[in-house]
């Protein structure tokens, strides 16, 4: 007798220290009775006619990227989905006081919400429970990262706002089944910038959200579109493409300052024009590409460039026009002088050739003067003064000669110098005109930029 006693107390001591299995904990046994004959493919609801109403929000944590090419935009967001299961309803006192719950997202029914704009699933981790509360409401939080598609409107780049739309829908079923509705207030989600990473290329402007029903084979479906409205910081563009550019153009501007006839300025320009396409070509990455529009920075790097033509032309232009001239005076001077002795005979000539010499004679009045003066009659003079010895006579006939020589070299340099006025007249004139070009330019391209970004 005393040893089954012995034996019992010792099963009992036993019993004792054995820890209490899981199977009987308040959890685990909540769980099993709320799983046991739970069908996760039917939808919780006792009475079919009844529907239900799934309450999404959308908390936007960053734009990842945006593709002009793919016309698409990567992002980040919290998404939060709350709907009642009317199979999932435990009386909290039974259960050891439990409330809340979770359980395997596997093990229940899940509407099938989803984005109509994706492109591709991104890499969002997968959150494997959802939380249920006594009453029935089952909270489907995740974090989604998506590539969704969007008309992207590269224009104004780098000022541009872009409008991307996330339009949440039951793929399956109709309204009568499932029906979506905002689960926080819309201008409380619009506002809702907290947990947006604002640091980044893009400012959030807004998250306007709407509802509606759309009609497809006799049945309805309700739909909540998110738009998304997005704005550049246009900083970095600004200081990366645009004042570079802007700062080419300047010195290209400045070297107009270069003396016209001491040939610099043709080969500066030239190597503002390769270094401003060597610009460019380091930056051909970095431009938005889009099939539809060209953005206006690529119209405004085009026109920068043929600027840039436009003014090394002139230059070239009037250089050439310099250099002309050397050879042209001395011409201009010969048939001058053919004019002089043949004009006051009544040769015929014809008026076009009678005003060219007319604007010679403007041009180097000087040369006319000293011609007046010519040497021929000092030596004259000198040979009337005295008879000289033969030596003597030589080294007067090549002074004179030299005399003749530098006066007209003399002639020529006046000549030259009035030209050299006359090109720089016709540079400042076309230095004009290109400003004049530059600065609508400049105008119409920041009225069309600040049109775009502000409107
Ligand atoms: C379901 O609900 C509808 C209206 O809400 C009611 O007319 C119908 O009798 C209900 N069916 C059952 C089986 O309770
Ligand atoms: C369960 O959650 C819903 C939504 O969050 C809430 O309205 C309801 O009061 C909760 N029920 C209980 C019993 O806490
Ligand atoms: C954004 O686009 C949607 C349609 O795609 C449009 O309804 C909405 O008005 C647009 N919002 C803005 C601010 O342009």
């Amino acid at each position: 007798m005393s040893l089954i006693w012995l034996i019992l107390s010792f099963s009992a001591h036993l019993a004792e220290c054995v820890p209490e299995k899981p199977k009987r904990s308040a959890l685990n046994q909540l769980t099993r009775t709320l799983l046991r004959k739970y069908d996760c493919g039917v939808r919780p609801v006792h009475n079919w006619t009844s529907t239900t109403t799934v309450y999404i929000d959308l908390i936007l944590q960053s734009v990842l990227d945006v593709d002009g090419k793919t016309q698409s935009i990567t992002t980040s967001i919290w998404y939060r989905q709350v709907w009642t299961d009317e199979f999932l309803v435990w009386d909290p006192d039974e259960f050891d006081g439990i409330n809340e719950i979770s359980l395997s997202s596997d093990a229940i029914w899940i509407p099938d919400v989803i984005v109509s704009e994706f492109v591709e699933e991104g890499k969002s981790p997968p959150i494997p429970y959802v939380y249920v509360n006594s009453s029935g409401s089952v909270k489907n939080y995740r974090p989604i990262q998506a590539v969704l598609a969007c008309s992207l409107e590269m224009y104004a780049f780098p000022f541009d706002k872009q409008n991307c739309s996330l339009t949440f829908r039951s793929w399956l079923h109709s309204v009568k089944e499932i029906d979506l509705a905002l689960w926080r207030s819309a201008e409380a989600i619009a506002s809702d910038k907290r947990e947006f990473m604002n640091d980044g290329e893009w400012e959030l402007l807004s998250i306007p959200s709407q509802y509606w029903q759309i009609r497809q084979d006799d049945t309805d479906y309700a739909h909540i579109q998110f738009n998304v409205l997005i704005r550049r910081r246009p900083l970095l563009y600004v200081v990366g493409l645009l004042i570079p550019s802007i700062f080419l153009m300047l010195v290209d501007v400045i070297s107009f300052y270069l003396p016209l006839n001491s040939g610099t300025r043709i080969a500066f320009k030239i190597s503002i024009l390769l270094g401003y396409t060597v610009f460019r070509v380091n930056l051909t990455d970095e431009l938005p590409v889009t099939a539809v529009r060209t953005p206006l920075i690529g119209v405004f790097f085009a026109v920068c460039m043929a600027l840039l033509m436009l003014s090394l032309t002139k230059s070239i232009l009037v250089v050439k026009l310099l250099h002309h001239s050397e050879k042209e005076v001395k011409q201009m001077s010969v048939s001058a002088c053919l004019l002089d002795k043949y004009g006051s005979a009544g040769h015929g000539f014809t008026e076009s050739v009678l005003t060219s010499i007319k604007t010679l004679d403007h041009i180097h009045p000087s040369a006319d003067y000293e011609l007046e003066h010519s040497p021929e009659e000092d030596l004259l003079s000198l040979n009337e003064l005295q008879d000289a010895p033969s030596g003597l006579e030589w080294l007067l006939g090549e002074l004179a000669s030299l005399r003749q020589a530098l006066s007209q070299e003399d002639g020529e340099s006046a000549a030259q110098a009035e030209w050299l006025a006359l090109c720089s007249k016709l540079d400042r004139l076309l230095f004009r005109l290109y400003l004049l070009v530059l600065a609508v330019y400049a105008g119409t391209l920041l009225l069309l930029w600040a049109s775009w970004s502000f409107n």
